[in-house]
């Protein structure tokens, strides 16, 4: 029997910790192998592998609950499963089957079960699963062998606060991903794109960079490495643009307005439209929903101020309640979102 944790839980950071095991699976000869358990957490590999060269690499993020209830319940990992596939096909890697990997999600969650944080602790476990190309290429082909790994790690809050209010700078000298470029995709390459406008967040104090379309540098895209909704007269606003992350977060989160009698509306949100939202919010899975305070655009010398009291609006705390009552099995799963682990 594994021994009891004892962790500073309520404290911990959005960070690496080493846990008992992680789960493999290696694609070779055209076909995807057994799952494998492996205590280590390093990977031997070739050193032209076409990840460390060609960014043929892709990766995904779930969270594993502790609930009340005393079951562990995981969120939506079939939408994971199913974005992965998308990013393979843009990024010409074979497709993982999404029974797979659930199978190895639910898997690596059991195995670590003692990492799960306790309930009302606020940290969750962080489940990312990661695709690589590791066969040797000189030439830019994809890779003819891959290795898909699930690890896990405990985590706090991604944004300082957890539900509390942060503030933004648009990254006009940045671009993350290019209109018909792979920011629909989640490969590592856009996010080694989004290093310098995130610094440079980091290093004014802002929680994080706020993205224009990078062909107009007109509309809203996305904030780091999450979506961005804005919430006016009823109505749940939404980016609809084709260099973001298509958010399992904001896409429940769009159902969730719905059930509450919220229009819902995905278009092309042009900067200036900021100024006419009475609450605002960062979404994504270790995002949550992070309500946004202001967004300052110092290269044009303007600051939309959304949160007025600097406080979350009704309508983000409604969202964010509903989202964390079905995630925790407080709340029926409607809309069948959960898978329960144990
Ligand atoms: N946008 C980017 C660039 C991200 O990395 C993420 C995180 O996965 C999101 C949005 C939010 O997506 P999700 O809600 O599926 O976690
Ligand atoms: C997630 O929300 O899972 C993310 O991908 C954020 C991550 C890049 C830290």
């Amino acid at each position: 029997m594994a021994k009891e944790l004892d962790l500073d839980w309520a404290n911990l950071k959005f960070g690496y910790m080493p846990t008992d095991y992680n789960v493999r699976c290696y694609f070779r000869n055209g076909e995807w192998g057994e799952i494998e358990v492996s205590s280590s957490d390093t990977i031997n590999m070739h050193m032209a592998a076409t990840c460390l060269h060609y960014g043929q690499e892709a990766f995904e993020g779930l969270k594993a609950y502790r609930c009340k209830d005393g079951h562990i319940r995981v969120f939506r990992p079939e939408e994971n499963a199913a974005r992965l596939q998308s990013t393979c096909r843009g990024i010409l890697m074979p497709e993982l089957p999404t029974e797979k990997f659930v199978e190895m999600v639910k898997k690596v969650v059991l195995l670590n079960e003692r990492f799960v944080p306790p309930y009302e602790s606020g940290a969750t476990l962080y489940v990312r699963p990661l695709l690589i190309g590791t066969s040797a290429q000189v030439g830019v082909h994809p890779a003819t062998e891959y290795l898909f790994i699930i690890f896990v790690t405990p985590v706090g809050p991604y944004f300082k606060g957890g539900f509390a209010t942060n503030n933004y700078v648009i990254a006009r000298d940045h671009d993350r991903s290019a209109p018909l470029g792979t920011g629909i995709y989640k490969v590592g390459g856009n996010y080694a794109a989004s290093l310098q406008a995130n610094k440079w967040a980091h290093d004014q104090g802002y929680a994080c960079e706020f993205y224009l379309d990078a062909k107009e540098k007109k509309y809203i895209d996305e904030c780091g490495a999450a979506n961005f909704f804005g919430i006016k007269n009823n109505t749940y606003v939404t980016p609809l643009s084709t260099s973001i992350l298509p958010s399992i977060t904001n896409k429940s989160l769009m159902q969730l307005a719905e059930d509450l009698g919220l229009k819902v509306e995905r278009r092309q949100i042009p900067e200036e439209e900021l100024e006419t939202f009475e609450e605002a919010g960062a979404c994504g899975t270790a995002a949550v929903i992070s309500p946004i305070g202001e967004i300052d655009d110092p290269e044009i010398g303007k600051k939309y101020v959304i949160a007025k009291n600097g406080k979350p609006g009704p309508v983000s705390e409604k969202l964010y309640k509903k989202l964390i009552a079905i995630q925790y099995g407080e709340e029926p799963d409607t809309h069948n979102w959960v898978t329960i682990v144990k």
